[in-house]
């Protein structure tokens, strides 16, 4: 079969996490938190034995080992664990002494307040100390760099970091919530709130002239989803996160002397930050890492790395009436030209281009589908501004609404008020479509489907005797709606992508996507090649994994690329 590899690929400083962690696993403060560590692990356990549902007899099992293991590790027994069980009068004991250690919430509680977290965040502060200025050093600042060069400012360049100091007030997390209902069982959903606002300083240089960043306020909701879960130790093989919405960062940039001198250095720090925290970990964008364990590597497809939709939310914005008058014209007959902008996350849609000339009642029917992986705790944000040709357009108010209100209510049609402004009012029609997984008979009882595509690798992009190899990245155009792009490889002619795109279809017998090879750093097409949706739907269950594609029009004719995917009808209301 193709591609054999031994693990997935993990992120360098992943590596370099792990490498650094077996060292520190030898040295003292590891020892110091080793009970507390063995605590974590233990409570992780339970509760991957409860949700799991396995039988009394690993409980009993775990149990006896927590039993003898940690209540009296100091006695050095481990010749005596017979006689210790000997000793035991009956199985209760043994449950009971280990129950009264477990927290709240391993019984599942909506939210919980997770103090016994932030005891051991507080305690864990100082020791990262240490690993983050290694970190960003070694990972941040040549990816900021390469930024800055991508810019062409010669003004602005040398950007270094000297040090970051964590400081004394840890980060907080606010709350868990962890989704047990409704979700399937091959992963687990949780959001954690993260909060900061502590006395960290990153002190860098640009140009030479000494800066830091400090007073760093930082608040979010990250979505972890823990997945895939797998029959063994440690049960859990990996994990995606991402931000609900854009995280709350603020911060302020203090410099010695002539640092706000230097010709848009504020903004640009201030930019390059916030477009690394968007495009890698706000929703659609996420951070997934899998464990190089063989039970996930050796998995016979790469079923768990294809996301999965729950629901399309197709979107009316219908029209709006007693709009702000922002364009005030000669004749003193103000008027405005509004046109909206819809997001989810870090998903935007601007019907800028479809803005309705001089009036305050617009009638918009502006019409938009989001797919998404989940139903729950995100929000769809509606934005009106006045379209303004030459200067920056106007605001008119916003609004923001919890997308499982639509869901519960399955259509959704009101008028609701915008805040941020004085007066005027939306018509939102918004329909929740459940999607479902293809089997053979419901294949064709459907109108409109999604498509799960995983782009996984591609191989052999260059051609022999060319001197530089490419920078590949592949962009996916559906038949119908926006491009999507991968992030683009540096430097390879074989790259593993491993990412995952949502496409709405509406026509499974004629629709196709184009995915193109390109190179990022040149102009060289890779290569390109067209999926019908139809020979998808046709798969057995819809489906299929690890697919070689050949790649027509590329440097080498022997490239191809690699294709798991997989058909989600949308069901009508
Ligand atoms: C969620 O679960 C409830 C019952 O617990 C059920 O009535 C409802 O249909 C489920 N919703 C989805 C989207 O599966
Ligand atoms: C892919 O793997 C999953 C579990 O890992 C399994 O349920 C599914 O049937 C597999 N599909 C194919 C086509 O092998
Ligand atoms: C906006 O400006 C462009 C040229 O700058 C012009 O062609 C166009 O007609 C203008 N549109 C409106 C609505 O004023
Ligand atoms: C295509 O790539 C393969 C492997 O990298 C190489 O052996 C082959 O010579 C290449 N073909 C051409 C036409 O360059
Ligand atoms: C899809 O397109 C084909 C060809 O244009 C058409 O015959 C068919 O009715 C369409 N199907 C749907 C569901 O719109």
């Amino acid at each position: 079969m193709e591609t054999p590899r031994n693990s997935l690929p993990l992120p360098m400083p992943i590596i370099e996490i792990i490498r650094r962690s077996e060292a520190a696993f030898a040295s003292q403060w590891f020892n110091d938190l080793s009970p507390l560590l063995a605590k974590l692990l233990e409570w992780t356990l339970m509760f991957g034995i409860g949700y799991w549902g396995f039988g009394y007899g690993w409980i009993l099992f775990f149990a006896t080992v927590h039993f003898i293991k940690f209540r009296h590790a100091k006695e050095g027994l481990s010749d005596t664990i017979c006689a210790k069980l000997s000793t035991l009068t009956s199985e209760k004991e043994v449950i009971g002494s280990s129950l009264e250690h477990f927290p709240s919430w391993v019984s599942f509680p909506d939210f919980d307040r997770v103090e016994w977290i932030n005891d051991i965040l507080a305690q864990l502060w100082k020791s990262i100390d240490g690993y983050a200025t290694y970190f960003i050093v070694q990972y941040i600042e040549p990816e900021i760099r390469k930024i800055l060069d991508s810019m062409a400012l010669e003004t602005v360049s040398g950007f270094k970091v000297q040090k970051i100091a964590l400081g004394d007030v840890p980060a907080r997390v606010g709350g868990i919530k962890v989704y047990n209902r409704n979700v399937t069982r091959d992963e687990i959903i949780l959001d954690a709130e993260v909060i900061y606002n502590g006395d960290a300083r990153v002190l860098f240089t640009l140009q030479g002239i000494k800066a830091e960043i400090r007073q760093i306020n930082f608040r979010g909701t990250a979505r972890i989803t823990l997945k895939p879960i797998v029959n063994t130790f440690p049960f859990i093989g990996g994990f995606e996160i991402y931000f609900l919405n854009k995280p709350v960062l603020d911060y302020n940039l203090g410099g010695i002397g002539t640092f706000a001198e230097v010709p848009g250095a504020n903004a640009i720090v201030k930019s390059v930050v916030e477009d690394q925290i968007r495009s890698r970990f706000v929703w659609p964008n996420r951070f997934r890492m899998f464990l190089p364990m063989d039970v996930i590597t050796s998995r016979p497809n790469k079923s768990f790395l294809l996301s999965k939709p729950a629901g399309v939310l197709q979107v009316n914005l219908k029209e709006a009436k007693d709009l702000l008058k922002k364009d005030k014209g000669l004749t003193g007959s103000g008027l405005s030209d509004p046109y909206a902008v819809m997001s989810i996350g870090e998903r935007k849609i601007s019907f800028r281009n479809k803005y309705v000339p001089k009036t305050v009642n617009p009638e918009w029917n502006y019409i938009h589908e989001f797919i998404m992986e989940d139903s729950f705790g995100q929000k769809l944000m509606i934005d009106v501004f006045d379209f303004d040709n030459s200067t920056t357009d106007d605001f008119l108010g916003s609004i923001a609404i919890e997308i499982g209100n639509i869901v519960e209510s399955q259509v959704y049609d009101e008028w609701m008020r915008l805040s941020q402004v004085k007066h005027g009012q939306l018509h939102l029609n918004a329909k929740w479509l459940k999607t479902e997984p293809i089997t053979e008979d419901n294949a064709n009882s459907f109108q409109s489907y999604v498509v799960s595509i995983l782009i996984d690798s591609c191989k052999d992009l260059s051609k022999e005797g060319k001197n530089s190899l490419p920078s590949p990245r592949c962009k996916l155009t559906p038949s119908r709606g926006d491009p999507k792009m991968t992030q683009a490889k540096t430097k390879t002619k074989d790259p593993i992508f491993e990412e995952s795109f949502l496409f709405f279809c509406h026509n499974a017998s004629t629709d196709s996507i184009l995915i193109k090879v390109v190179d990022s750093r040149g102009s060289d097409s890779l290569g390109q090649v067209r999926l019908p949706i139809d020979h998808l739907k046709n798969s057995p269950r819809g489906e299929y994994f690890d697919m070689n594609w050949d790649l027509d029009g590329g440097l080498n004719s022997s490239a191809s690329i690699i294709i798991s995917a997989k058909l989600f009808g949308v069901e009508v209301l």
